[in-house]
């Protein structure tokens, strides 16, 4: 599973050739990153199959939980409809295989229906804070580095002081101009609890050291010029 994270693509080249070489099933979380490109191509077609989600927080957000698989393979399609519906075969009493409710309920799709109309200039707008972001925090803190060739869909926008108190510091800061932030992610994956039992123990430092740095400010396409400015100045220190 290759992770769009962010809003960014992942390498998929390198990916698809690691998949190719090793026969291994390719699929995109694309989350975080539906409405990115790479290449000039809208991410969605970088492996067999790409899952979606529509939780609220993602750049297409529905008003409640949602998501989506996209697939031009017709079993991986037929497959995902019967694991959708409680693994039902051609007949609803028919059942193929242990599935689970994962049906996309009417009401969230007539909203993502309506959204997707101005999904476009959503993204647009992203891209825009995010540049006015990028001109205002460089030299602050350190930027996002962006993927060659790519559009990202901004699900994040993630800076990096120089160390976990310099974070502390800046959150402290913005909180006192009123501006949220979080820290995604506090904890790599190999630390967590989860999968513990399938991880040898290895140090993954680059990991471990941008958890202990990294910080999210606001992104999302209803902020205004002025709230921008406002997030600006507040990680400048000013005002
Ligand atoms: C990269 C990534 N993958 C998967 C998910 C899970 O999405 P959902 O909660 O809609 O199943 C999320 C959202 O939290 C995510 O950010």
């Amino acid at each position: 599973i290759g992770v769009d994270r962010f809003g960014q693509p992942a390498p998929w080249p390198a990916l698809r050739t690691i998949a190719a070489h090793e026969g291994l099933f390719l699929m995109d979380d694309c989350a975080q990153s539906f409405g990115g490109a790479l290449s000039g191509r809208k991410l969605g077609r970088e492996a067999t199959a790409t899952t979606l989600s529509f939780f609220p927080s993602k750049p297409l957000g529905a008003y409640g939980d949602g998501g989506a698989i996209l697939t031009d393979d017709p079993d991986r399609a037929e497959l995902y409809r019967s694991l959708r519906t409680h693994g039902e075969g051609r007949t609803r009493y028919e059942v193929l295989r242990t599935g689970m409710n994962g049906r996309l309920d009417t009401l969230q799709a007539a909203v993502l229906l309506a959204k997707l109309e101005g999904f476009d200039a959503e993204l647009a707008r992203r891209e825009a804070i995010a540049r006015a972001y990028d001109a205002g925090l460089a030299g602050h803190v350190a930027i996002p580095a962006r993927v060659p060739d790519s559009a990202s869909a901004w699900a994040v926008y993630a800076v990096l002081t120089e160390d976990t108190r310099a974070r502390e510091a800046l959150q402290a800061r913005l909180q006192g101009h009123g501006v949220p932030s979080a820290i995604y992610y506090p904890r790599p994956l190999h630390l967590q609890p989860a999968y513990q039992p399938h991880h040898d123990g290895a140090r993954l430092p680059v990991a471990e050291d941008l958890a202990s740095r990294i910080l999210a400010l606001p992104i999302h396409p209803e902020l205004t010029d002025g709230e921008v400015a406002r997030v600006i100045a507040a990680v400048q220190g000013q005002g």
